[in-house]
């Protein structure tokens, strides 16, 4: 069946949702570098934005698959050179699941800094819920494995999408 006219090509189709439902998505540490207060945005990409550019998608489920509605997504990362953006909100937004939990993020690829693997950092929350801090990954990087933080449970899945943008999945399970 041919895609819809008003399908953006640049998304990918939904991953099968809810395969691995009972594990719970990890917690990390947060690291020093999160600000409260971000601006509501799915797109962290501005005019002087560098970089591959990224696009994430993925679900917010409960332990029994039931999508979590307006959950509450903070995303904060380091730029294309590895440095995070400590007075304003640059690569810093939140934003929230739509009613079958799903959102999408667009971005950059970040780059790394000394003693850390590529990530990027988020934080998940249902509504009226304890907050989850986690913090994504990218496969294939030398640096994982370096890195004592890294968790390959919190493997985003990426493909190369047209237009060199990388295409990223990750569905977030919440202990609901
Ligand atoms: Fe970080």
């Amino acid at each position: 069946m041919p895609r819809p006219a008003d399908t953006p090509p640049h998304v990918l189709p939904p991953t099968p949702a809810c395969t691995d439902a009972d594990d719970v998505t990890v917690a990390q540490t947060a690291g020093p570098y999160f600000t409260p207060n971000t601006p509501e945005r799915a797109s962290l990409l501005e005019a002087s934005t560098a970089g591959t550019r990224l696009t994430l998608t993925g679900r917010v489920v409960s332990t029994r698959c039931q999508p979590v509605q307006r959950a509450l997504l903070d995303f904060w990362q380091a730029d294309d050179k590895g440095e995070y953006d400590n007075r304003g909100f640059r690569l810093r937004g939140h934003q929230f699941s739509d009613a079958q939990g799903s959102f999408t993020l667009e971005t950059i690829v970040p780059g790394f800094y000394p003693g850390r693997t590529r990530h990027i950092h988020v934080k998940v929350q249902a509504p009226n819920r304890p907050v989850l801090t986690s913090q994504l990954y990218f496969p294939g990087e030398a640096g994982n494995a370096r890195d004592g933080i890294f968790n390959q449970k919190l493997l985003m899945k990426v493909q190369d999408g047209p237009a060199g943008v990388k295409l990223a999945t990750f569905d977030f399970v919440l202990a609901l």
